[in-house]
């Protein structure tokens, strides 16, 4: 259930250091979206006619038809989207992929650095029951985080890896101690690889399900390249990430 639709830009700000907010208006697609989709870009020929990338939809309103990305500038391809600017068009495809499972009465999601955008939109689902957020970035200059989730997660707890707030380390270090503390019945991550194998790890040990979603490189997004494999926790078969995924349950995966 996808379609490839032109999408217009309403708004695109700095929210961070090399962190930008794209609102685009492309309500074919944001009537369909849940919560840990995708969709991929093209940009126009002023740009660069090669350019096409996956981004995560950080959150959705489908009344009013738009998506809102959060990206970091990592490269040339970014580097050139910043240059996107209100009135401009691009391609976009979408919903891609499939999202996270909605059935956490008292969900804990956890967020590494950009992995952190596809929550924003989960963490609004659960309206009856709020979200708890445990989060790590590198420093303060990742805080921003903690204004966007704030009208969705009443409690926010906080890991850097400088100490410059919250606790000093791995965002899985303050995981056992939070997971002994409530009765989470749904752990939701997105983040670097080795956390979200910590997470997998601690949360098996701890018996609660755990649904992850994967960032593997993509290209194609649509399961014909074969660029985002990971190997199933089985050993017996590779899982599409653009198709299968983003989203899996954290058992599905080989770590
Ligand atoms: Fe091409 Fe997944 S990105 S198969």
């Amino acid at each position: 259930n996808k379609t490839c639709v032109k999408a217009q830009v309403l708004e695109h700000n700095k929210i961070a250091n090399d962190v930008l907010e794209l609102i685009l208006s492309v309500p074919e697609i944001a009537i369909m979206t849940n919560p840990g989709q995708f969709v991929h870009i093209r940009l126009h020929d002023t740009f660069d006619p090669l350019l096409r990338r996956p981004f995560s939809i950080a959150d959705c309103n489908a009344a009013k038809g738009t998506l809102t990305l959060i990206y970091r500038v990592v490269g040339r391809g970014t580097a050139i989207m910043t240059r996107l600017k209100p009135g401009d068009w691009l391609d976009c495809m979408g919903p891609l992929g499939q999202g996270f499972t909605l059935n956490g009465k008292r969900p804990l999601l956890v967020g590494g650095g950009m992995g952190l955008a596809p929550l924003i939109m989960l963490a609004r689902t659960f309206c009856s029951q709020p979200a708890t957020l445990l989060m790590g970035g590198r420093n303060e200059q990742e805080l921003f985080w903690t204004e966007i989730f704030a009208g969705a997660c009443p409690n926010i707890h906080i890991t850097t890896d400088d100490g410059s707030v919250g606790h000093r380390g791995f965002t899985v270090d303050l995981l056992p101690e939070l997971l002994s503390a409530e009765n989470f019945d749904m752990i939701y991550a997105c983040g670097p690889h080795a956390m979200l194998k910590g997470v997998a790890e601690i949360s098996a040990r701890h018996n609660v399900p755990c649904q992850v979603s994967l960032e593997e490189f993509m290209a194609c997004g649509v399961g014909a390249c074969l660029s985002c494999t990971c190997a199933d926790s089985t050993g017996g078969k590779r899982h599409k990430v653009c198709t299968d995924g983003p989203v899996f349950w954290a058992g599905e995966v080989a770590w």
